[in-house]
């Protein structure tokens, strides 16, 4: 019988949202929610692998987060900077090769020191590629974009120029794209590479989801038809 459903995804992106509300209906600080968050990362990283995902694009920090009190933040950016010297110590052992997607004001030195020296020892893996959505905004990628292409001297673009000229060109789009937490939007999240992805959105809590999750998620995906304008 012909096998009518969609391959693996290659690409996944997650909006991993609910942490704070997981802490909340544990009357829980919010920085517990993140803790296990972090958690929820490690967990999705290996089913991701498993699974042969060969992308995976999490959103960790949107450009609109700065806009949390400041204690919430400095808990975000100690985990960020943990889970970093993390995958400095695992990352080559697993193969994985990490990239990192967003702007770089703002972001602390040592956190940014961290960042660099993981890209480049990790470069060479052939393994899951991670792509940190961090200090990451759509609209900022697309005006990066923009403006290199204006710098460039270029007077008329075509698409493909702009998606050159994105933060990571050689990704393919994300088939698919995950949120957590029953909220039904993108929150300035790959609105460019987006345009045929498939959304998945379940009530879990990022830091309830796991790798049943996944392959709930990605099983919803592959029973779907795809028509990118076609009939
Ligand atoms: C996602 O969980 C983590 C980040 C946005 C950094 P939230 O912190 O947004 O959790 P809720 O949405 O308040 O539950
Ligand atoms: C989106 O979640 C950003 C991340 C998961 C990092 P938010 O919790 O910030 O999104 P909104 O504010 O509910 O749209
Ligand atoms: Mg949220």
């Amino acid at each position: 019988m012909e096998d009518k459903n969609n391959a693996i995804p290659r690409h996944i992106g997650i909006i991993m949202d609910g942490n704070g509300r997981w802490a909340a209906q544990r009357a829980l600080p919010r920085s517990a929610g993140h803790r296990e968050g972090a958690r929820a990362v490690q967990r999705t990283l290996q089913a991701a692998e498993a699974m042969g995902i060969k992308y995976l694009t999490l959103y960790a920090f949107s450009t609109e987060n700065w806009t949390r009190p400041r204690e919430e933040i400095s808990t975000l950016m100690e985990l960020l900077e943990k889970t970093l010297t993390e995958y400095q110590k695992s990352a080559n052992k697993k193969n994985w090769r990490i990239l990192i997607s967003g702007e770089r004001d703002r972001l602390p030195a040592a956190i940014l020191a961290k960042m660099d020296s993981l890209v480049q020892a990790t470069a060479q893996n052939k393994g899951l590629t991670i792509n940190l959505a961090l200090n990451y905004g759509a609209r900022q990628e697309i005006t990066h974009a923009v403006n290199r292409l204006l710098k460039e001297g270029i007077q008329t673009i075509t698409p493909q120029d702009i998606s050159l000229r994105l933060y990571q060109p050689e990704i393919p789009d994300p088939e698919l794209i995950i949120r957590t937490s029953g909220e039904e939007r993108l929150s300035n999240f790959l609105l460019w590479q987006a345009a045929y992805s498939e959304f998945y959105f379940t009530e879990v809590l990022w830091p309830d989801f796991n790798a049943a999750e996944l392959q709930k998620a990605v099983a919803d995906y592959r029973a779907r038809r795809r028509r990118f304008g076609g009939i």
